[in-house]
């Protein structure tokens, strides 16, 4: 596993390349009203409160009611966002959507959220790089400002898990919730901002974590569904071990490209799929315990939504503020990774 060191010897010039910079000018976030807690997990599959807290350091996640789709609550997250961004639906040029849990194989969900939330001068797509996608969808965001093809981007994590979930197989089904993040980027000649994101991926490993039914592999029939090859799988242990090397080797290249010390990152904020995974990475890291944001008993493992979700809260508490570095840390299935840096 490794994440090549790009030539990015002075990130500053990076960041301010001819004269631009890309800024998180908002952000937002919605989760489903409904909270099933770990003790109503006990009455669903063999497990205990005290297994999946010990284990996963989760305590309860939002599940979306059946009539939401993944675009509503992405929809949810945006309209947040704007309106703390103070700007109107037809100023957005451009809509990035990270899910694995499109509302349909196609069209793109991006393009269902844009008929949502009004956006109709924008264009729209989703990306897929499972729950590293918030950061994968953020640097393709960012690459557009830069270029100056788009001045305001909407760029959104969201996620259904519950409706790939197989509510009996307790090896997965205690993991996961549903929820979505949202954050606006803008060209800001004068504002802080993403200083770097580094990506990384490895395909070989793409049977740990996947939903193999359904696609062009496996399409839908009687005999995939009775497989279960329509639910999420995964190897817990196998993609345990890979999340914490790679988160590692995620973060140590974003702070390499900053030149920075990981004792000069006010918040880090980590997918929040285990806390025993997000605690190893910190030690390897020599990050402080209070350096970290985590909400993971909340929500669970939202994938795309995490960091997001995360992001939001953490500026709503105020543990992030104006001119603080945060460090993002995500890792999913494909296997993908990845790690950014931003000036707030
Ligand atoms: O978002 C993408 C990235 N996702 C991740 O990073 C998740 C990575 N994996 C993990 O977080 C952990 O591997 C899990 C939380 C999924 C599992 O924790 P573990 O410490 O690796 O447990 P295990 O899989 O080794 O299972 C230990 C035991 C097994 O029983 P036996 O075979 O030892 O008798 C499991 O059957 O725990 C059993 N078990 C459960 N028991 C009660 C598995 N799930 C449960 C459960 N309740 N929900």
């Amino acid at each position: 596993m490794k994440l090549p060191a790009r030539d990015f010897t002075n990130p500053r010039a990076r960041h301010n390349f001819e004269g631009r910079t890309c800024s998180i000018i908002s952000v937002g976030s919605y989760v489903p009203e409904r909270v099933l807690s770990n003790a109503d997990l006990e009455k669903m599959v063999d497990t205990s409160n005290e297994w999946i807290f010990s284990r996963t350091g989760i305590k309860e996640r939002r599940i979306a009611a059946q009539h939401q789709a993944t675009s509503d609550l992405a929809a949810r997250a945006a309209r947040v966002a704007m309106t703390r961004a103070k700007i109107t639906p037809g100023e957005i040029d451009l809509i990035i959507l990270a899910t694995i849990t499109p509302d349909m194989p196609f069209p793109s969900t991006a393009c269902l959220v844009q008929e949502k939330i009004g956006a109709e001068n924008a264009a729209a797509f989703d990306i897929q790089a499972a729950c590293s996608g918030f950061i994968f969808a953020l640097e393709i965001g960012q690459q557009f400002i830069m270029s100056r093809t788009y001045d305001t981007i909407l760029v959104i994590g969201a996620e259904k898990l519950s409706s790939i979930i197989n509510w009996n197989d307790r090896n997965t089904c205690v993991l996961f919730g549903d929820g979505a993040g949202a954050a606006i980027l803008r060209y800001r000649p004068d504002a802080h901002g993403l200083l770097t994101a580094c990506m990384g991926s490895d395909g070989a490993r793409a049977g740990l974590l996947c939903m193999p039914g359904g696609g062009s592999a496996f399409p839908p029939s009687h005999e995939t569904v009775a497989a279960g090859l329509h639910y999420l799988r995964m190897d817990g242990k196998e993609t345990y071990k890979n999340a914490v090397t790679a988160m590692h080797i995620a973060a140590v290249e974003a702070l390499r490209r900053c030149e920075l010390d990981i004792a000069q990152i006010t918040c880090i904020i980590p997918h929040q799929a285990n806390r025993r995974i997000i605690d190893a990475v910190a030690e390897r890291l020599g990050a402080k315990p209070e350096q970290l944001f985590v909400n993971l008993e909340k929500h669970g493992n939202t994938s795309a939504a995490s960091v997001a979700i995360a992001l939001d809260e953490a500026v709503q508490c105020k543990r992030i503020q104006r001119g603080d570095l945060v460090l993002l840390i995500v890792f999913g299935a494909g296997l993908t990774w990845g790690a950014a840096i931003i000036e707030w």
